[in-house]
């Protein structure tokens, strides 16, 4: 019973907005951050916190609370190894006005984790956060809403990125942008 007297309705399960991701280390956030803060400066738009850079491996979306153990215990099977990452590309997406770092190569340490994480979710009936009309783009969004609608993008000094974890992360949105918790986090073998 609702506190006007009226019955209450069936209970909508808390839910999570929840990704799974890899984050860099502090000498690799350091030279993100500077790549960032130029080109907002250059092009405008509002640059990533340092803190909040990341490379999405898998965004999950919205899920009941109660699944995040089931999300644990997949990603907790993954059998992947550490592998290094060159970030030596600069990128601009005009539909989402999204100016992101890459890899000029693709690498099979990273294509190994993604599948290994998504076939994992998949064998436990969760979402695997890959569909077919939205391939894996792997990148690190530097700015957003970028005001230079062709921006000529700098070269990137190259960073030579160890990745030794991933993480899942529960994402909180606000006016100020997205808040980021670390639930859980697995090292690479
Ligand atoms: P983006 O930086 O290109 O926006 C948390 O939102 C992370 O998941 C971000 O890195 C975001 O990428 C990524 N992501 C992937 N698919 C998404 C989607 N459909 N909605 C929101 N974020 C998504």
């Amino acid at each position: 019973m609702r506190a006007d007297g009226r019955p209450s309705g069936p209970q909508q399960p808390e839910q999570a907005r929840v990704f799974f991701a890899l984050w860099p280390d502090q000498r690799v956030r350091a030279g993100l951050h500077q790549a960032a803060v130029e080109c907002a400066r250059r092009f405008g738009g509002r640059a990533t916190q340092p803190e909040t850079l990341h490379l999405t491996l898998a965004f999950i979306g919205d899920v009941p609370v109660e699944n995040l153990g089931m999300l644990k215990d997949a990603a907790a099977g993954v059998e992947a190894e550490a592998f290094g990452l060159t970030l030596d590309q600069l990128g601009y997406w005009g539909h989402n006005r999204i100016l992101w770092a890459g890899s000029q190569h693709s690498e099979t340490g990273l294509s190994r984790l993604v599948h290994g994480l998504a076939g994992r979710l998949q064998a436990a009936g969760q979402p695997t956060g890959l569909e077919p009309r939205r391939p894996f783009a792997p990148h690190i969004t530097l700015v957003r809403k970028v005001v230079d609608q062709r921006p000529q993008l700098p070269e990137l000094p190259p960073l030579n990125w160890d990745c030794r974890e991933f993480a899942l992360m529960r994402s909180r949105l606000s006016a100020h942008g997205a808040a980021y918790e670390m639930l859980e986090r697995w090292s690479l073998s």
